[in-house]
């Protein structure tokens, strides 16, 4: 029996079906420093251990599994310590905020490479995305040369007056658009090379909110793909994500009415609609293949080394952010 503890339990008590899909799995203690969170999610989900502090998991040998789902600025040192005592992890996207904070990951899990870790890019669960793949895969596209995918936040409210604001820190690029950089990078199986970006502040001006709300970065890939992707967390609409996908063949495009494919520059021919289900997921819906992965050693459907490699692209577009100049993405 694999025993699991959740700390965060906003999106964190979503995680509980994910690990209990599995018979062999089950979710023991549920840890919030709110506890008037804690009793809510503890009622709705009884029969576990509750506790306000994460140590009351990280120091406790009968955890194996640290499912984290606390504030981001949280994140770095949760996964330490939980790989350090032995454990293995789910982290919440983003995996840490700064690039020193992934280098002792990385390290950590070099000298530990029996733990699991993986984190909750669910954008891969969406079938539409899925198919989307497949058709790449299967030579439908063409060659893909051009992508744009934009995180359109639609919450304006969770950044002006909720947690996000109040960080000493918030990345709008870590929080959102990282979902987006995952999608891209697995639907072409490629990684970015180099990345350039712009923030502004403009739709939160006159609020507490002190961090970019918008920024759109450009990514060049080794093979000449080119990438734009945004994180826009003040839009008037409401949470969606936008995705084109433009190959030699074929073009892809899924916005809020819909996706097409099109596979004629004939204004005369109409593109295919496409009826994949959108958004289609639970937030819970990766936890089973990680599950499984502890259990026979397989690799999740989301690996430590993805999560690496997506958090160090995030991190690249906040340093070119900060350096107004291109930088080239640190993959070690
Ligand atoms: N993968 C996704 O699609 C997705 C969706 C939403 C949120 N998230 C991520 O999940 C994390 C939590 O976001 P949320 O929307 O659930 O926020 P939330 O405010 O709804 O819930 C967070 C909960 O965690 C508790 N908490 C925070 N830090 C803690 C700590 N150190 N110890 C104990 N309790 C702690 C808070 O009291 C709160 O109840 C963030 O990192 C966010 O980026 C991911």
């Amino acid at each position: 029996m694999i025993r699991v503890g959740i700390i965060g339990l906003g999106v964190g008590e979503r995680h509980i079906a994910g690990f209990e899909a599995d018979e062999r799995c089950r979710v023991v203690a549920l840890i919030d420093q709110d506890p008037a969170k804690l009793a809510e999610v503890s009622n709705r989900n009884p029969g576990r251990r509750t506790g306000s502090s994460a140590d009351e998991i990280l120091n406790d040998p009968e955890i194996d599994v640290v499912s984290i789902a606390s504030y981001d600025r949280d994140h770095h040192s949760q996964v330490m310590r939980a790989i350090e005592a032995g454990k293995h992890v789910f982290v919440e996207k983003p995996l840490c905020l700064f690039e020193n904070e992934l280098q002792d990951i990385r390290s950590a899990l070099r000298r530990r490479p029996d733990i699991k870790l993986s984190s909750n890019l669910i954008l891969r669960r969406t079938p539409r995305f899925i198919r989307l793949r497949e058709r790449i895969q299967h030579g439908e596209m063409g060659e893909v040369y051009y992508l744009e995918g934009d995180y359109n936040y639609g919450r304006l409210h969770k950044i002006t007056e909720g947690w996000r604001g109040k960080q000493p820190y918030y990345s709008v690029v870590h929080g959102g658009a990282i979902h987006l950089l995952d999608l891209l990078m697995w639907l072409t199986g490629q990684r970015p090379a180099e990345v350039f970006a712009f923030g502004s502040r403009l739709a939160t001006s006159g609020t507490s909110f002190s961090f970019n709300d918008c920024v759109a970065a450009l990514l060049r890939f080794p093979s000449g793909m080119l990438a734009k992707v945004t994180a826009n967390f003040a839009c008037v609409m409401p949470h969606t994500h936008l995705l084109s996908v433009y190959g030699t063949a074929a073009s892809f495009q899924h916005g809020p009415g819909g996706a097409a494919l099109y596979q004629s520059r004939s204004p005369d021919i109409a593109p295919a609609r496409i009826d994949d289900a959108y958004p289609g997921a639970e937030k819970g819906d990766l936890i089973p293949s990680f599950v499984r992965s502890i259990l026979d050693g397989s690799e999740p459907e989301i690996s430590a080394a993805d999560v690496l490699d997506c958090m160090a692209v995030s991190l690249a577009i906040e340093a070119a952010l900060q350096t107004n100049a291109p930088v080239r993405v640190d993959y070690h």
